[in-house]
């Protein structure tokens, strides 16, 4: 039939007119020219109503097979421009794995924390705890139950940022010991170091900050004794700056502690044999300590007939400074990135 000839030569048009297309879009366009509702082969459709009724079926049927025909065109030039699409992608989006990468300059640990760290370390391999404690404190924790009553003298020894009468930022980690003495009801022995921040009234220099930090260390027991509060004191010392280090104590004061010492380490920079770092003495004074004041266990509840401890509490600053070579403790707070960067 000469109509099916041509029927076929519709097909073959589809054919190239696919062929040529570029896009997904376009190929839809020109399906709906061939397949559409006003496409060629409907045209073809509308002619059926002019033939004879016998044959009706068999155009009707040859028609759907055209259409058949050219869906399958179709679905081939639909998936010969989906591989080329996913080619190109792939060609698009290649990664050059031999390039160098963007360099990140990764943070380092600020060197206060570094040495906090250092010593939470050491005691914790001594067995001891981690307790922290407000920085806003009570007059009376920070000063009247380590036995520094209101008319103390002691008490300008740490002159103090007051919000009111009675309430304070405290000057110092001392009253975490109290708190934790305290907070035990049982009245067992107790080992912990407290380290946190401190305040006080300081004009900011070269050694002294309004704001700074400190690690108090606290052993109650039944024997706790000087020797003990010595070896500890050795230890320390030895793993912050060198197993060659000695320490030496002189008689100090502190309300809280009786007997008190003042400990110093021999310099690590000349190893004691005197330079600029130790002013030429060869020892390096490092914290405060001494033997729990039988005021403050008593004031807590702790029988002093039955207990008794030892206290410390160093400035981590100054510890920073002496092992890190620090010259400013401004140079601590002020976060110049190249500062904190040598250390890491
Ligand atoms: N609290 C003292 C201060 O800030 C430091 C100190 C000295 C703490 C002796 C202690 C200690 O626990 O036994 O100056």
């Amino acid at each position: 039939m000469d109509l099916m000839k041509q029927l076929l030569d519709v097909v073959n048009q589809a054919k190239e007119v696919f062929k040529a297309v570029k896009n997904g879009a376009e190929l839809q366009d020109k399906k709906a020219e061939f397949l559409g509702k006003k496409g060629i082969v409907s045209t073809y459709m509308s002619q059926m109503k002019d033939l004879p009724n016998e044959d009706k079926p068999k155009f009707g049927q040859m028609i759907n097979e055209i259409k058949t025909l050219i869906s399958l065109e179709f679905d081939e030039a639909k998936s010969r421009l989906d591989d080329e699409a996913i080619k190109r992608k792939l060609i698009e989006e290649a990664v050059d794995v031999t390039l160098p990468g963007r360099s990140m300059t990764p943070g380092s640990k600020h060197v206060l924390n570094r040495v906090i760290e250092e010593i939470e370390d050491i005691f914790l391999g001594m067995g001891y705890s981690i307790k922290e404690g407000p920085e806003v404190e009570s007059d009376l924790y920070n000063f009247e139950m380590l036995n520094l009553p209101k008319s103390h003298p002691a008490r300008d020894m740490q002159d103090s940022f007051y919000i009111t009468e009675d309430l304070l930022l405290r000057t110092h980690t001392s009253p975490v010991q109290v708190r934790s003495l305290l907070e035990n009801t049982k009245k067992e022995p107790l080992k912990i170091i407290c380290p946190g921040k401190v305040y006080r009234r300081d004009d900011d220099d070269q050694t002294h900050s309004h704001q700074f930090m400190q690690i108090e260390a606290l052993v109650v027991d039944y024997k706790a004794n000087l020797s003990d509060l010595k070896g500890t004191l050795l230890e320390l010392a030895r793993k912050m700056f060198g197993e060659e280090r000695q320490i030496r104590l002189r008689p100090s004061y502190f309300p809280f502690t009786e007997p008190s010492v003042e400990v110093d380490v021999t310099c690590h920079k000349c190893n004691g044999k005197g330079c600029s770092m130790c002013k030429g003495s060869g020892w390096i004074e490092i914290l405060g300590a001494g033997m729990v004041n039988n005021a403050v266990l008593e004031a807590s509840g702790y029988d002093s007939t039955i207990y008794q401890g030892f206290a410390l509490g160093m400035g981590v600053e100054r510890i920073a400074i002496l092992k890190y070579g620090i010259d400013d403790i401004r140079a601590l707070y002020t976060n110049d990135l190249r500062f904190n960067h040598q250390w890491k």
